[in-house]
């Protein structure tokens, strides 16, 4: 099930044992890693144990760590990691929050900007957060490409991946399917995660696979440019 594609960018950091090594902090179902080259080894954060049998089944030479993404980044951002990529829940600054704000008031989760700062100041490889576009302006500037906001250390040469008629409302069975075909992730039956009801909810969390690699192979781009600069 694990997926080769590899689109022929090398990572300068990588020899021939492959050694770019990831951390993929928040990694969910695997959306943003499905499509990364066999040459990064990944070490894959998530506290919910259903996401991460599919993620598993997905990148099954991944190593899986079962806990907090946001102490796991304070406590091992020194592990000599060349690339961070960190997808805090991105419910307490979407949009459907303000939306729906009279039935659950919510303050905005700011481990998403503890982050952006942390890996700013204090971490010297490669590193992305992604989020989605707030319904506030957002307190640090970062790159937009369709639904998602991206702070990172370089400049995103990506472009939107074209999504499913109603993305935002698909919530049956049969929508559940049309989302987990477009991601290229398939498992039986439904994930609810987070007390929410809808089964599409941690399909939509996903990262497009072919957006995933666009972000990881511009981070190389962008260190080889400054390696012939
Ligand atoms: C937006 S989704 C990640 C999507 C993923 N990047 C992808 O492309 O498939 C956020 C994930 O964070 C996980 N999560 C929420 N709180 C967490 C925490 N404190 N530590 C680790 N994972 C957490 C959820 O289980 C969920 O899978």
């Amino acid at each position: 099930m694990r997926s080769p594609a590899h689109s022929g960018v090398q990572s300068p950091r990588c020899n021939e044992y492959g050694d770019m090594r990831v951390l993929n902090l928040y990694c969910g179902l695997g959306g943003n890693a499905l499509h990364w080259p066999e040459y990064c080894e990944v070490t894959a954060v998530d506290v919910e144990p259903k996401v991460l049998d599919v993620y598993a089944a997905h990148r099954p030479n991944d190593k899986i760590v079962e806990g907090d993404a946001h102490s796991y980044l304070l406590e091992n951002i020194n592990d000599g990691w060349d690339f961070i990529w960190s997808s805090p829940p991105c419910q307490s600054h979407s949009r459907m929050q303000k939306a729906t704000r009279h039935d659950c008031l919510k303050y905005p989760d700011m481990s998403l900007y503890q982050q952006v700062l942390l890996l700013t100041h204090h971490f010297d490889g490669k590193w992305v957060v992604e989020n989605v576009r707030p319904y506030y302006e957002p307190l640090i500037q970062a790159q937009s490409v369709g639904r998602h906001l991206f702070w990172s250390n370089f400049i995103i040469r990506a472009k939107e991946i074209p999504q499913p008629k109603d993305f935002i409302f698909l919530g049956t069975s049969a929508d559940t399917q049309k989302l987990k075909d477009w991601l290229g992730i398939q498992y039986e039956g439904n994930i609810y995660m987070g007390g929410n009801h809808c089964p599409g909810q941690a399909l939509r969390n996903a990262v497009h696979p072919d957006l995933g690699l666009a972000v990881l192979e511009s981070s190389i781009l962008d260190e080889q440019k400054d390696l012939f600069a």
